[in-house]
């Protein structure tokens, strides 16, 4: 494959500029997600650890093998939401190996509100649960909760994709063959008690782990029944009377070793075959990414450059170079795994979402992941591009992304707006997993064309009465809207809400591609099927 030549002016002004900009926001990041680790307030992880409990992130680093890395997900869910009450939305999840075996872990953490679920903690354990079937993996659930965030029920309970659709992702995962373990280390209430019980094992820690469908007041409330959490469903009682768990343990320390025995004695999984060639660092620097990227995603930048500080060797077979030059596809290495790279080097052609459907046909064929570098304004729009039939051309990328069944993952490396964020594999497009940089953008149109559309839209309705808009009554439409979608747009907005599963350092993006594609092998990868594309 040959490697790509960069032509970076890594001494130029533009460069500093950017590098500076991005390092900045880098460390903001790593602030943001230091605060988001350490949980609960003071006094909750006070109280937590006197009780002999470790903290969450202890028992995460306690059940994985030692040395492994663990990628954890959304760690600022929740961010700036709920007055920051709920520091990574009081849910800890992410994936790991246990036993050399690729997991998923979901753990609650009970500093942060007594680890209840806000609308954005049940968001976060479903996402975990619909990696864990995407990929197969194992899943562990560590267990401490107050069940439902009470004030807040009516956007967690009765519909779909809320609180009950946990325990029926559980069912449907075992019967995918997933095996799901929990280890129940503090409170388990209400619905909540179906995640253990719907486990495949559950270990329960001593006069710390309480199970039950209605705690004490609500016993006494409902029967009069006066009975203590431990003689309701402690660990002796589930252990060794209901048979609600399987396992009694004498601490946190003692429940994840049992974990770990657990996970020794699972089938390891047979896992896809990709093809395969020793890993090589990238030719060029990775760190030169910093200055590459503009701060601005209205600028345009050339996006081989950032291809060759990602891929093994800076080595790209590039496909269909000439042709829809504003989509750049071609194969690549990222640790040692083929895969096929999808990147925007501009505003989407019906050339290029012909070039892009064509591609993705192909690497279906040969079962190569698709990894889509996405920095999108949209496909292209005026009479021209609709007479030459942009739309149907732009189905037929949006139905292969669609269909694709190979694992995809998607970096949003710059703008994220319109059918673009379609065609390049958004978050609907079920990537394995979808990560942005902190410079990203992310709305439906840019703020300034929202803004023009609306006054646009005011105007016309002004000119049938034989009216005009001035200019202030166009600022009042315009400023609010521009304010709004510059807050909306960002990244931090768009991972307090799940719509993704973490902000990278882009010096991470390598090294996260990596673990994703392995951990995307223990799912078999079944055989090319797309529908009916539009000709
Ligand atoms: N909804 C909303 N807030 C809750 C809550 C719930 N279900 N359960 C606890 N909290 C809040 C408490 O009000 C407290 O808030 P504060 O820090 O602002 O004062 C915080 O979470 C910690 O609760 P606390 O009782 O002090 O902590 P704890 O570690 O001693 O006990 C629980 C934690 C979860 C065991 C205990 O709070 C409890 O039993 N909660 C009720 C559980 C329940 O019945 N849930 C039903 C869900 S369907």
């Amino acid at each position: 494959m040959e490697k790509l030549e960069s032509s970076l002016r890594t001494g130029s002004a533009e460069f500093a500029e950017n590098r500076r900009k991005m390092k900045e926001e880098v460390d903001k990041l790593r602030g943001r997600i230091a605060r988001a680790r350490e949980g609960g307030p003071p006094e909750a992880r006070r109280r937590h650890t006197e009780r002999g409990k470790l903290l969450v992130r202890q028992r995460i680093e306690r059940l994985m093998d030692p040395g492994t890395p663990f990628l954890e997900l959304s760690p600022l869910a929740a961010y700036d939401l709920y007055d920051n009450d709920a520091p990574a939305s009081g849910l800890v999840t992410g994936l790991c190996t246990i036993h050399g075996r690729e997991a998923v872990i979901i753990a609650n953490d009970a500093t942060v509100k007594g680890g209840t679920m806000y609308p954005m903690t049940v968001k976060k354990q479903l996402r975990a649960q619909r990696i864990s079937m995407d990929n197969r993996l194992p899943t562990v659930y560590l267990v401490d909760s107050g069940g439902a965030f009470l004030p807040l029920q009516a956007e967690i309970f009765a519909d779909e994709n809320q609180g009950g659709q946990t325990f029926y992702n559980e069912a449907v995962m075992s019967s995918m063959g997933i095996p799901q373990v929990a280890a129940v280390m503090g409170s388990c209430t209400a619905g909540g008690a179906y995640v253990p019980a719907m486990c495949d094992e559950n270990v329960i820690v001593k006069q710390q782990g309480t199970i039950f469908l209605g705690g004490p007041p609500l016993v006494k409330a409902a029967t009069g029944e006066v009975v203590t959490a431990e003689e309701l469903g402690g660990g002796d009682v589930h252990t060794r009377i209901s048979g609600v768990s399987d396992h009694l343990a004498e601490n946190d320390e003692h429940a994840l070793e049992i974990i770990r025995s657990v996970f020794a004695n699972l089938p390891m999984p047979k896992k896809a075959k990709l093809e395969r060639t020793t890993p090589e660092p990238p030719a060029y620097d990775p760190e030169e990414i910093y200055g590459l990227v503009p701060w601005d995603t209205r600028k345009p930048y050339e996006v081989r450059e950032l291809i060759a500080r990602v891929v093994d060797g800076s080595r790209f077979h590039e496909f269909k170079q000439r042709y829809g030059t504003t989509l750049v596809t071609g194969w690549a290495r990222i640790h040692g795994y083929t895969v096929g790279v999808l990147a925007n080097n501009g505003v989407l052609f019906s050339e290029c979402a012909l070039k892009a459907a064509h591609f993705i046909e192909i690497c279906c064929q040969r079962k190569t992941p698709l990894v889509f570098l996405q920095n999108i304004t949209g496909y292209m729009v005026g009479r021209k591009y609709e007479h030459q039939g942009i739309t149907k051309d732009g189905a037929k990328m949006v139905h292969a992304v669609s269909t694709a069944q190979v694992p995809k993952f998607t970096v949003i490396v710059g703008a994220s707006h319109g059918a673009g964020n379609y065609g390049m594999c958004g978050r609907a497009y079920r990537p394995r997993l979808l990560f942005m940089w902190p410079n990203s953008r992310i709305s439906v149109m840019g703020g300034e064309q929202a803004a023009n559309t609306l006054v646009q839209v005011k105007q016309e309705q002004l000119a049938k009465q034989g009216k005009t808009l001035s200019k202030e009554e166009a600022d009042a439409i315009l400023l609010p809207v521009l304010k709004k979608y510059d807050e909306e747009s960002s990244a931090y907005y768009s991972t307090a809400r799940i719509w993704d599963d973490g902000i990278l350092d882009p010096l991470e993006t390598r090294d996260t591609l990596g673990l994703a594609i392995e951990m995307s092998r223990c799912a078999p990868i079944p055989d090319a099927k797309h529908g009916v594309f539009r000709m």
